[in-house]
């Protein structure tokens, strides 16, 4: 088994989860820097459960996460975050609010043959214009945030990123980029929200 270390974490990988990169360094590092102890913490597709494993690590928060692929749930079961398989906010209890949700979505646009096979296409696969999981968690994300609470969601350049503070903005937050990274052939950037 792989198993990677990062600010005082030790993540296990696994096939056909997605590794580690470049956006989910600069969420983890973003998000340490606002998540303070005693929280409560909603990470959506934490996949190897990289970010929550960071911010566990140097903060004492109260974390679960969701993720929809069975294999990357049991390998953040091995990292020990709290994961409930489901399709977003899907198998939350009703009534559970959160400080800080974060997700670092599939953000790439993919056409039918740019598609992966297997479970792993969920980590990379936004439709044809990137934001097909933005959309759905823009309109149910309030419902899971305490007042004054805050999201922080990981795209790149090539998702959009006008289309996305616009969509934002369409559903009331006030939304900013607090972080960004140039790549090779994109810009990744993580945008904050908070419901006005
Ligand atoms: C780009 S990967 C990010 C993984 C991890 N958070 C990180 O930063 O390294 C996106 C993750 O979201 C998961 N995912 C995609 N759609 C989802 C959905 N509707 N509900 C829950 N998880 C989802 C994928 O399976 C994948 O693990």
């Amino acid at each position: 088994m792989v198993t990677i270390e990062y600010r005082n974490a030790r993540v296990n990988l696994a096939d056909q989860v997605y590794d580690p990169a470049e956006d989910s360094y600069l969420l983890a590092d973003t998000a340490l820097e606002l998540v303070k102890d005693g929280m409560n913490i909603l990470e959506i597709g934490t996949g190897s459960g990289f970010v929550s494993a960071v911010i566990k690590a140097n903060r004492d928060v109260r974390l679960i996460a969701t993720e929809i692929s069975p294999l990357a749930a049991e390998c953040a079961r091995s990292n020990n975050i709290d994961v409930i398989r489901t399709d977003m906010f899907a198998g939350l209890k009703n009534g559970q609010h959160f400080d800080v949700i974060i997700f670092n979505p599939p953000y790439l646009p993919t056409s039918e043959d740019e598609k992966v096979p297997g479970w792993l296409n969920y980590a990379f696969d936004g439709g044809v214009d990137g934001r097909k999981d933005i959309k759905p968690f823009m309109e149910q994300v309030h419902n899971y945030l305490k007042p004054h609470g805050i999201i922080l969601l990981l795209i790149s350049s090539l998702t959009g990123i006008d289309e996305v503070l616009e969509e934002m903005r369409h559903h009331g937050f006030a939304s900013n980029t607090i972080a960004s990274k140039k790549c090779s052939f994109e810009e990744l950037v993580v945008i904050k929200g908070i419901k006005e």
